[in-house]
């Protein structure tokens, strides 16, 4: 596998303010690190942060996407105008999303398939709820995720997967690396060998080496960890 993803989620989080953390992350990379390096901001701060990460490795991202292009579809973005403003990536199916917005695996798979006719590349998300893990189906319920959200037609290079374990998300509970271990083997089974396959929940900089160590983790999505550009490079330096 080449080089890690580290990607920072800053879901409803940021204000024209927080351009500053973009522009001191921006300081801090030399560009030979060990990873590429991506910020998915809420829309409103896209384009501006792509105007304040220009002339750097950073890259930006969308948190969701609309599968339709463009039409009647108040309050939701389309990939295509993620990408107009400035994205390359965009998040689907994050665990917020299927538990605030009702989304299935199906309507998933239609958001990484507009995401891919528009350039961007998906970030796909599964991940198992804490009484789905204490009943013993994990596995079962990541890898039928993956089944249902990941389009058929798809190559490896097509998208990047995010296991995010829905109980260590923003909980500060991080899955050992033997369970990370665990599943990131199985995933990798089911989706061979050139996938990205990044893990997200309560990554931090000090657990960041140990996780970015795992057999099969090829990343991170963080979310709390990314608002600061501190503790975004402390983790950039781990990969
Ligand atoms: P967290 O969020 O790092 O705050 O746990 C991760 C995510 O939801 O992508």
């Amino acid at each position: 596998m080449g080089r890690k993803l580290i990607a920072g989620n800053w879901k409803m989080n940021g204000l024209s303010h927080s351009l500053s953390e973009v522009k001191s992350l921006k300081e801090k990379l030399t560009g030979s690190e060990n990873c590429d390096v991506l910020i998915c901001p809420p829309a409103t701060l896209l384009a501006s942060l792509a105007d304040a990460a220009k002339d750097s490795v950073v890259l930006l991202g969308g948190q969701d996407c609309h599968w339709e292009t463009k039409g009647a579809h108040t309050g939701d973005v389309s990939a295509q105008m993620l990408k107009d403003a400035g994205a390359s990536f965009v998040i689907v199916g994050h665990s917020e999303r299927r538990a605030d917005h009702d989304e299935t695996s199906q309507m998933v798979a239609r958001k990484a398939q507009a995401a891919q006719e528009h350039h961007l590349t998906p970030i796909i998300c599964v991940g198992e709820t804490l009484a789905e893990r204490e009943a013993g189906k994990a596995l079962d319920i990541v890898l039928m995720q993956i089944s249902g959200s990941v389009p058929e037609n798809f190559q490896a290079q097509d998208y990047v997967l995010a296991y995010e374990p829905v109980w260590a998300i923003g909980t500060g509970k991080v899955a050992s690396p033997e369970d990370i271990k665990t599943m990131h083997r199985a995933i990798r089974e089911k989706v061979g060998p050139d996938v990205r396959i990044l893990y997200g929940g309560s990554m931090k900089p000090q657990n960041a080496a140990e996780i970015l160590s795992v057999e099969n983790v090829d990343g991170g999505l963080i979310g709390g960890a990314s608002l600061l550009a501190d503790d975004f490079y402390g983790i950039i330096k781990c990969a």
